[in-house]
């Protein structure tokens, strides 16, 4: 489906923005049953706190099992900002929730008919995955004034390929705006190092330094404003970050990171499949 010029673009920049991929339809669906699932949110059973720093942080010990557990389940991890000093909830349940992972794409019907099809096989070769694998759904809600930002990271540490394979499918449920915290890239950025690896030991995470190349900023990287329904398809080197959101409304997205089976899938991936729940592809 991609132009020759868009494959040179996806190529030379390190990412791919294409409007229009989701119909209004499509979104609504999906956000409909996003917000239930978050509806119906065991509160009392998993009052975590997800936070990228949480990763790194002293909190780390407190969130793993549940962020673990979550690698082949649905589960809903709470905004940063989320609690108040005496430990609750500052605003309703529904606008508190970060977001909702790992693994709708396969769990649940509506995540699965928005993650899978001939128009996203034909992507995903187009960007040179022969034997696409999705190993992560994300929903992320960046909720309104509290919506966290996401640090600079690339992809491809998260989802080890030998060689490097990773692809991230970015869709835009609503609007992107600089207000409410669309992605920033780095244009070309993919070039690079990967600077960073997140590996699983046992129960255990950890975050490791590869490549000591700084991070981009915003005086030069370039923030990518889109409209509800656009995919951001990019390279699991480029460099990308969302700022808070600031705004009144939230802002929707929801992300697939998926690998070239033809390559090798690290073993120390923090999401690991088994024999009787594969990996799966877009058909
Ligand atoms: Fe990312």
């Amino acid at each position: 489906m991609l132009t020759s010029s868009q494959k040179r673009d996806f190529t030379d920049n390190g990412y791919i923005v294409l409007p229009g991929f989701k119909s209004p339809a499509e979104l609504s669906a999906l956000k409909t049953r996003a917000e239930k699932i978050a509806a119906a949110h065991d509160f009392d059973a998993c009052r975590e706190v997800f936070s990228t720093a949480s990763q790194r942080g002293p909190q780390a010990d407190r969130i793993q099992d549940y962020f673990l557990g979550s690698a082949n389940e649905t589960r809903c991890f709470f905004e940063e900002d989320a609690f108040g000093a005496d430990g609750e909830l500052t605003q309703p349940l529904a606008q508190s929730i970060n977001k909702i992972g790992h693994a709708m794409h396969d769990l649940d019907p509506v995540f699965s008919a928005f993650s899978h099809g001939d128009k996203l096989a034909g992507l995903a070769k187009d960007v040179g995955l022969h034997q696409p694998q999705i190993w992560q759904s994300m929903y992320i809600f960046k909720q309104a004034r509290i919506g966290g930002k996401v640090d600079w990271h690339q992809d491809g540490g998260f989802f080890m390929t030998t060689p490097q394979s990773v692809t991230t499918f970015w869709f835009a449920v609503d609007d992107a705006t600089l207000e409410n915290g669309c992605l920033w890239v780095e244009p070309g950025g993919h070039k690079g190092k990967l600077r960073q690896q997140f590996v699983r030991d046992g129960r255990k995470t950890k975050l490791v330094d590869l490549d000591t190349t700084p991070w981009p900023d915003t005086t030069t990287a370039t923030p990518v404003e889109v409209k509800a329904g656009t995919l951001v398809c990019f390279h699991g080197l480029l460099p990308h970050y969302s700022a808070p959101n600031t705004s009144d409304k939230a802002r929707h997205a929801y992300t697939l990171h998926v690998t070239d089976g033809a390559c090798d899938y690290a073993p120390d991936n923090w999401i690991q499949r088994s024999k009787e729940f594969p990996v799966r592809g877009f058909i």
